[in-house]
């Protein structure tokens, strides 16, 4: 509490004489993104009407209440914009990947063993996977039964798993991946083969393009990685290696491991040539960075930046939730960036500051406190966008209040019709989900002063710290700390389909 060092308040003079970062990752993907709707306008319905179980088949079990009757894990997780997404009955606590990528033949065999915890009791559940042969599962080392239907691997351990048991399914595998495609609105993410590798970038349900999972942020687990490569390709992951890279006739083996918990769509297994620099921040936190060959001018900034603005973060938010920080510039053109955790992941561009200090945000907002259904986004973009805000102020280019009320006064802007607090399943990544998003937590700031909101935002970061989250968990707290009724605020900004009344 005596370190920190809040940004200034906004200082009375000109508005910012350069446009708040509008060439930015996130942006570009709803502009790009817009552009690609329009062309084919039946890309954005929603998914067909599937089940939607309750998010309670879920949680963690409750022994001993009535469970449901039925054995079978649900299809769903019961994200109600996402009903397919995750699946019922078990609770994942660890992935172990043995991947092996060749960019020849762009052909991954893996096997991923999960360790989970039933929590209803199973005679059959899903994993999530899009395409991919699967060519063995077995439950507590027993051959399993197993059949697809779309990307539901449904899984039958040919006895029962009883409620509260720990299991462990391991599947085999191969294929060449396929991305996902326009779906969220959201042009190509998941598993995507590029000429050196791969560029990995999975949000929001893209992890079933490389490995079966429980493909929704409210299933976080740990993770260890064992990706081969041919030798002279760098293979990336999550966390930190484990040792040196093995090579044996001609391949290399990478070991990752992110020993915090994290959610599917922030796993990545980035591979390609790179060129890497490893060190450590003035504060002492371990920093990996990795660029592509023709991005090695960016190499030295990259790092520079990724290691200062980690630190400064951690005066802001809180102390840093990982074991190391990092960053990733691929040369696969994506034009956005992805907050992977511990290396956020930018396509195909030299990133500027202020979107370094984006990613990094989504460390605390998003990786660390990951959203417990997709639609409390702005919990992730909302903070994130604020967070360039705040490191422009901080940096001195413009301050927090002159980027609001620039968005403020632009009455016609189409963010005002989109509220929000609630995220739509086929525009997930709408701008108003950033821009206003990040508008409400300046109307929360100014509301409450900054005496309490940097307060708010670490004991935010502190409370659910590798947890899940949801919008009403921060204004209740957000009410906590200040001692205020701050439900009209709240509405107004997250909910309401119009332009909120001017903040003093
Ligand atoms: N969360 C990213 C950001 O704002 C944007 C994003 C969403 C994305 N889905 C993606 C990026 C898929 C890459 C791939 O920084
Ligand atoms: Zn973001």
């Amino acid at each position: 509490m005596s370190s920190h060092r809040l940004p200034s308040r906004p200082a009375p003079t000109a508005a910012p004489t350069t446009t708040p970062a509008r060439v930015r990752a996130g942006r570009s993907i709803s502009v790009l993104i817009c552009a690609v709707a329009v062309g084919a306008a039946t890309a954005c319905a929603p998914s067909e009407g599937a089940v939607t179980p309750s998010l309670a088949a879920a949680a963690p079990a409750s022994p001993g209440t009535g469970a449901s009757a039925s054995t079978v894990g649900a299809p769903g997780i019961g994200d109600p914009d996402f009903p397919t997404d995750g699946n019922g009955g078990y609770d994942v606590q660890h992935y172990d990947l043995r991947l092996s990528y060749d960019p020849a033949s762009r052909k991954l065999a893996g096997s991923a063993t999960i360790e989970a915890k039933a929590v209803q009791d199973l005679t059959s559940f899903d994993l999530d996977l899009h395409g991919l042969t699967v060519s063995r599962v077995t439950v507590d080392g027993g051959a399993a039964s197993f059949s697809r239907s779309k990307d539901e691997l449904v899984i039958e351990p040919g006895g029962q798993i009883s409620n509260g048991a720990r299991f462990e399914v391991t599947v085999d595998y191969s294929g060449v991946p396929e991305p996902m495609r326009d779906s969220a609105n959201l042009g190509e993410y998941g598993f995507i083969s590029t000429p050196d590798g791969a560029f990995v970038t999975c949000e929001p349900n893209g992890a079933k393009t490389w490995f079966p999972s429980n493909d929704h942020p409210s299933d976080k687990a740990t993770y260890d990685f064992r990706i081969t490569v041919p030798a002279g390709l760098t293979a990336i992951a999550n966390g930190e290696m484990a040792g040196t890279p093995q090579t044996n006739a001609g391949k290399t083996t990478f070991v990752w491991r992110e020993k915090h918990p994290m959610a599917s769509y922030l796993a990545t297994m980035t591979t390609g040539k790179f060129q890497i620099r490893t060190g450590t921040s003035a504060r002492g936190l371990p920093v990996y960075v990795a660029v592509a060959d023709n991005y090695r001018g960016s190499l030295d900034q990259l790092y520079t930046q990724t290691a200062k603005i980690t630190d400064y973060w951690s005066t802001v938010f809180g102390p840093y939730p990982f074991s190391s920080t990092g960053g990733v510039i691929d040369d696969y053109a994506a034009g956005y960036a992805l907050e992977n955790q511990t290396k956020p992941i930018y396509g195909g561009f030299s990133p500027a500051p202020t979107i370094i200090a984006h990613e990094l945000a989504h460390q605390w907002f998003g990786d660390s406190l990951t959203i417990k259904r997709w639609r409390d986004l702005w919990l992730n973009e909302g903070f994130a966008t604020y967070a360039e805000w705040l490191w422009a102020e901080h940096t001195g280019q413009y301050t927090a209040d002159s980027a609001f009320r620039r968005y403020y006064a632009n009455a016609a802007d189409p963010m005002w019709s989109y509220p929000p607090g609630t995220a739509r399943p086929d525009d997930l990544f709408g701008a108003a989900v950033y821009n206003r998003g990040a508008m409400t937590l300046h109307a929360l700031r100014r509301e409450i002063g900054d005496d309490k909101f940097f307060p708010l935002i670490r004991a935010w970061t502190d409370a659910h710290r590798y947890g899940n989250v949801t919008t009403q968990e921060f204004i209740s707290m957000a009410e906590l700390i200040s001692g205020k009724n701050l439900k009209s605020l709240f509405d107004a900004w997250l909910y309401e389909p119009r332009r909120p009344a001017p903040i003093p």
